[in-house]
């Protein structure tokens, strides 16, 4: 008998397909929201969970889904595990690292430079119909070329910013991570240093962690204070990385020069959250793995995962803490 399993998410039919031909599968499949109760209805039979960040795997959760053995999660950030709730249950909790790197530099790359050339901000000007001609000093940014950057985290997403950055921009790339990397020193001559140093020193930003008990609020006033007047702060880890409230002041205050964020303490963002009053920040809605290509290539590794979790085999991607 195939296992049964949930999946929460609308996927390309050939993924769909393709879990079908090894589990029994039960998805949502309607255009609207489905409600927490709706979920917990879904899960109470099933040996498998297909789904995506937004959904906490909790013992509340879990304690809806007796039979639950696997969860396979549409995203390299698994915050949304609780971790103790899942080992107490031995449950396998999988996630899709490696395939999104690309893609999600590439939004960083894209935030800096959309908040140096305040391209977001001029494109709103123009369509408004205010480009007269004569604007002078008004429409200038500020370089990102053989600028400084500062990466915090030098994981896999790190490494192909420091790439792009270094090679690309000629940026003079300098790095704080628990551990150094060498190899990655020396292939883009990047630099390892003090989070206060690069805090001090760099003129871009930006935050790569995973959200962790360590990681949560690491950038907050006193971080901000000692970041230079003019410096741009990147996020496009987690919103929960960030006192957001530090960051609003340090923004409205000119304690930093602007901000590239696609992360948020709260998803969507509330219609009367103080970013939105912000000309100094450019605000992506959490897409940084969101193109057509990398999307149906997570879907495809979590529908992998998913069943060789299940058939017991293969523990690629099976997050460390649950191996
Ligand atoms: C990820 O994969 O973790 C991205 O942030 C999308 O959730």
């Amino acid at each position: 008998m195939k296992p049964l399993v949930f999946v929460d998410r609308r996927l390309p039919l050939e993924v769909l397909q393709y879990i079908e031909e090894h589990c029994t599968v039960k998805t949502w499949g309607k255009d609207e929201e489905r409600n927490p109760e709706q979920l917990r209805h879904y899960l109470q039979d099933v040996v498998g969970f297909f789904n995506s960040s937004s959904v906490p795997i909790d013992s509340k959760l879990l304690d809806c889904a007796p039979n639950l053995k696997v969860v396979s999660t549409m995203s390299v950030g698994y915050n949304h595990f609780d971790l103790d709730a899942m080992k107490r249950r031995n449950i396998i909790g999988t996630h899709t690292p490696y395939v999104l790197d690309d893609t999600v530099a590439d939004l960083v790359i894209g935030l800096m430079l959309s908040t140096a050339r305040r391209i977001a901000e001029l494109d709103t000007y123009i369509k408004a119909g205010n480009w007269k001609g004569n604007e002078g000093k008004k429409l200038f940014g500020v370089d990102v070329h053989h600028q400084k950057l500062g990466i915090i985290g030098m994981g896999r997403i790190g490494e192909v910013i420091a790439k792009r950055a270094a090679l690309g921009f000629d940026m003079d790339v300098m790095y704080y991570n628990r551990s150094r990397k060498p190899e990655v020193e020396a292939q883009y001559g990047v630099t390892y240093v003090s989070m206060q140093h690069l805090l001090e020193q760099a003129d871009f930003v930006v935050l790569m962690l995973p959200l962790t008990a360590e990681s949560r609020n690491i950038i907050g006033q006193e971080q901000f204070a000692s970041m230079k007047k003019n410096a741009i702060f990147i996020n496009t880890s987690r919103g929960g990385t960030v006192v957001e409230q530090h960051l609003i002041e340090a923004l409205q205050q000119g304690i930093i020069g602007g901000a590239g964020l696609d992360v948020f303490e709260q998803e969507p963002l509330p219609s009367d959250h103080p970013f939105l009053t912000l000309s100094n920040v450019v605000l992506t809605p959490h897409i940084g793995s969101a193109t057509e290509a990398t999307r149906y290539n997570m879907a495809k590794i979590a529908a992998q995962n998913l069943v060789h979790a299940l058939q017991g085999n293969d523990k690629a991607y099976v997050v460390k803490e649950l191996l």
